[in-house]
């Protein structure tokens, strides 16, 4: 049996022995796949290119297929490889990659994704990764077939985003002066050049790039570097631990909305592909409840709660960005469609609840379109423990809708407040990443994990080639026992992510709010 993760549509296999020593790429192929693939054959199989030998044709195709499709048909006297686009034939190109790693007989195959959106998001704020390191996750992200790079660029820990308008975010923003549990400072920004730079990278790869800009929550490192930015203009630092914070943007002072258009107006003028995101997850509304200019705000607007008027700050930024010719992403928070206000019927809201979150189901069938990255199984900074391998391969996307066609778009996730490098990344990455790209490209609908099980030993050697050492069975399939320690390993960080400091911190704010509004009452009545 030929083994392909993710899972091609068909493949038809025959007895029919294949044998050469050099490989000649010919045909419709761009000079960067035809590197690409030539770099592959030659350092990482036993062939060669060469000018003589097995003749891989490449043909573009004016059928009528997806851009994705393709199909290879494998005959004694050489390989035909057709596609209808140049992006086909990079997705052909990473199949045969493992096709060429394994004894080879004849077969025709023909491949398409089940799904056109398959994300694969990086959180770069927490730790930051180099170029290079983020060059070398996309690779794996391309190898598997991943078409949309999502780039969490800021955190309450760290600013990524290089702005002209606003310096301070990476002179100030990008350090913190230690992590959870080290000592040294942690910092690092992209440059707009650098930003530019992993944009094409992803292009040349057929994967379009989502930026993140988190709003108006995990933006300590903003508020540290401009004060007016948030409720009480408070002195505040970027956080050096996880958790949620309870300092977010303030969503009463215009300075904000400015300030919100003006980044997302330079990171328009990086990111060309369609898709902006802008956060909006684990927004408390602490301050906002407390601070007389959200409070304002939501009189003005004639909104009942907090919960409504960030529901008005997405659907205002979202406006703007339409202005720009960009669409927008949203952490999903619950909503009421026959509340005053619900998110625009353009944005598109990305899931991050639980299996047991059964009511999403209830936003997918309304219509609107929506990105699961289900946290039940497509959440890969969780230890094994939490997200065995077979839960990422058995998850459905979202509880309770069958029809994924109904679903716009998949993502995994790695966040990394516990995922400090390269090494840890790749560790957590595989071989989740095998599961995950098999049911994003191959659907939920034709999922057979036990197929999938008889592919991962070949799957692991095969990875083994871009430098990733899979770890045991007993570590990505955990028995009990070891699940157990695997969480409680994982819980220390609830020792340390700062709860009581807020706590008391929290306590500070309300008590020096009160002062001040008594203060206020009583110059009144005098
Ligand atoms: C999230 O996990 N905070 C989206
Ligand atoms: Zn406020």
């Amino acid at each position: 049996m030929i083994k392909i993760v993710p899972q091609v549509k068909s493949i038809k296999e025959n007895d029919l022995q294949i044998n050469f020593d050099e490989i000649i790429l010919q045909g419709d192929l761009s000079e960067f796949a035809k590197k690409d693939l030539q770099s592959f054959i030659t350092d990482k199989t036993e062939y060669y290119c060469s000018n003589k030998g097995y003749i891989i044709e490449f043909k573009i195709l004016s059928d009528d297929h997806c851009k994705e499709w393709y199909s290879i048909d494998a005959q004694v006297n050489g390989m035909t490889v057709c596609a209808c686009t140049e992006e086909g034939i990079f997705r052909a190109v990473t199949t045969l990659k493992q096709i060429l790693s394994q004894p080879l007989c004849g077969f025709t195959l023909e491949d398409e994704p089940k799904n056109s959106f398959r994300g694969f998001m990086l959180d770069v704020g927490r730790y930051f990764y180099s170029v290079a390191d983020v060059k070398t996750i996309i690779d794996y992200a391309a190898l598997y077939k991943f078409n949309y790079f999502h780039w969490h660029l800021t955190e309450d820990q760290g600013w990524r985003f290089e702005s002209h308008k606003y310096p301070k975010l990476t002179e100030i923003g990008s350090h913190r002066s230690h992590t959870n549990f080290g000592i040294k400072k942690e910092s690092g920004f992209y440059t707009k050049y650098e930003l530019k730079e992993i944009v094409q990278y992803c292009h040349e790869r057929f994967i379009k790039v989502i930026p993140e800009i988190d709003m108006p929550g995990h933006t300590m490192s903003a508020l540290a570097c401009y004060p007016e930015l948030s409720c009480f203009n408070r002195k505040l630092k970027v956080s050096t631990h996880w958790g949620i914070k309870f300092d977010i943007m303030c969503a009463g002072k215009d300075f904000t909305y400015t300030f919100c258009k003006d980044i997302l107006d330079e990171l328009c003028e990086i990111f060309t592909d369609e898709y902006i995101h802008i956060g909006g997850d684990e927004a408390l509304k602490k301050r906002w409840e407390l601070c007389e200019n959200c409070n304002k705000k939501l009189k003005e607007l004639g909104l009942d709660n907090m919960e409504q008027l960030q529901l008005y700050f997405a659907n205002y930024l979202a406006e703007h960005l339409s202005t720009n010719g960009k669409q927008t992403i949203v952490w999903y928070n619950k909503f009421d469609e026959k509340d005053k206000i619900v998110p625009n019927k353009d944005i598109i809201l990305q899931f991050w609840g639980t299996k047991k979150d059964v009511e999403f189901a209830n936003v997918v069938k309304s219509g609107r379109r929506v990105v699961t990255s289900n946290s039940s199984g497509y959440y890969i900074d969780l230890p094994y423990g939490y997200i065995t391998l077979a839960d990422s391969y058995n998850t459905q996307g979202v509880t309770g809708i069958e029809d994924t066609k109904t679903i716009f778009g998949y993502e995994t996730c790695l966040w990394t407040e516990y995922v400090k490098n390269l090494k840890k990344a790749k560790f957590n990455m595989f071989p989740r990443v095998f599961a995950i790209s098999e049911i994003f490209w191959s659907g939920e609908s034709n999922k057979d994990y036990q197929k999938f099980l008889q592919k991962l030993e070949f799957e692991k050697q095969f990875i083994r080639k871009f430098d990733v050492k899979v770890p045991r069975k007993g570590i990505y399939n955990p028995n009990g026992i070891r699940k157990f320690f695997s969480k409680l390993w994982f819980e220390k960080r609830q020792l340390v992510w700062q709860g009581l400091y807020l706590t008391i911190d929290n306590y500070l704010v309300k008590s020096k709010v009160k002062r001040s509004k008594k203060k206020k009452i009583l110059r009144r009545g005098k």
